[in-house]
């Protein structure tokens, strides 16, 4: 098939957990969402998806071991789409060959990276300068894959100027989801969301495509929903800070009560962070350093003055990590953590600079 054809989309995707209602997904988070974080955020309640970290595509490349896990010890029975980032077209196809023997539920395609290392050599956000290279990625692919085939990207790189002319090749390709995050690539994370570019491409797309970008609670899930029309939300950040957040969203579809979290369950939550940023042989200091790396986000739902986070951003051992964090999660005095993060109260920027 050549890439003027009109592709088809392969098929049905996976069914949700509950069946009727919008879907939800975990954002693919380097560094973060590795197996371990699965499984913690599993125990709180799971997405309708999961998305891998993604696997790096060069001529030399190989299927990452700790990123593989993710699929084979995934034991959480929903479906886990693995993503590649890259630009060689050969290497993308090997590779989409190589992961496709594994129990993935399809093969995405990293179109958002907005970090200046990754895009300045024309990968992740990088390619949406280049629709012409789009267009022969996507076709490539479509033609290689013979599952579902997803891509998520930004709705540009400095500008909205290429999004029609992509969306034309989400729709040529016939790709089978679409998780857009509303920001261009030098937008990075902070701006305001653009979720009216997001409806505009859930009209002018056949694929469903996935909100992404902001989703910081179920309330503005279903507000996100409404405004975009999306089949779905992806949620990164607040998922770190808050792994309950899949099974509010669920409760908030189903016009039910959303569960409220107590501290009590983010001291356990910290706990099972802590078993899960464990690794054989690491030093003190380099694990006190990784929880930071997650309390970081947890900080923004614990209190509005940023007090945890300035006392838990001093600890360098465990007990004292530890004693910050049995001081503020159980005091009785705050026993409810908040359903959105205050505003102002920030996670630290060097977490997000690596992200999509
Ligand atoms: C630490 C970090 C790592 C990320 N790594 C990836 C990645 O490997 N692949 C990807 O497509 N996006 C990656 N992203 C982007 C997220 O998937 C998501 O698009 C972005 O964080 C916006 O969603 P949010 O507001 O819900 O966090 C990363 C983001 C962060 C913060």
């Amino acid at each position: 098939m050549t890439n003027t054809t009109q592709n088809q989309a392969t098929g049905a995707l996976p069914a949700g957990i509950r069946s009727g209602q919008p879907l939800s997904a975990l954002a693919p988070m380097q560094g973060v969402t590795n197996i371990s974080f699965m499984k913690v955020v599993n125990a709180c309640g799971c997405p309708d998806y999961f998305f891998t970290e993604y696997f790096r595509v060069t001529r030399t490349s190989r299927l990452e071991t700790h990123i593989l896990r993710s699929i084979t010890e995934n034991e959480t029975g929903r479906p886990v789409f693995a993503q590649m980032i890259g630009e060689d077209i050969h290497h993308l196809k090997r590779t989409a060959t190589d992961l496709r023997r594994y129990e993935v539920a399809g093969i995405d395609l990293n179109m958002g990276c907005p970090a200046p290392k990754v895009y300045r050599k024309n990968v992740g956000g990088g390619l949406l300068r280049d629709p012409v290279k789009v267009d022969a990625i996507l076709g490539a692919l479509r033609d290689g894959i013979d599952g579902l085939f997803t891509v998520k990207m930004r709705i540009g790189f400095d500008s909205t100027e290429h999004l029609e002319q992509l969306l034309g090749l989400i729709n040529k390709h016939g790709v089978d989801l679409l998780s857009l995050h509303g920001r261009t690539v030098k937008e990075m994370y902070r701006s305001e969301v653009h979720y009216d570019t997001i409806a505009e491409a859930v009209r002018s797309v056949r694929c469903p495509v996935l909100a992404n970008g902001d989703v910081t609670s179920a309330t503005k899930a279903q507000e996100i929903l409404h405004r975009t029309g999306a089949a779905g939300v992806m949620i990164g950040r607040s998922a770190i800070r808050n792994p309950w957040i899949f099974k509010q969203v669920r409760a908030q579809f189903a016009g039910e009560p959303v569960p409220r979290v107590s501290m009590v369950e983010v001291r356990q939550y910290v706990d099972r962070l802590f078993r899960a940023t464990h690794a054989e042989g690491i030093r003190e200091e380099a694990h006190v350093s990784r929880m930071k790396g997650f309390l970081n986000f947890v900080g923004q739902g614990i209190d509005a003055e940023g007090r945890f986070l300035h006392e838990m951003r001093r600890t360098r051992t465990v007990s004292s990590l530890f004693e910050v964090c049995d001081r503020h999660l159980l005091d009785p005095e705050t026993p409810w953590f908040a359903d959105e993060p205050f505003s102002g109260v920030l996670a630290r920027p060097n977490r997000e600079g690596a992200g999509s």
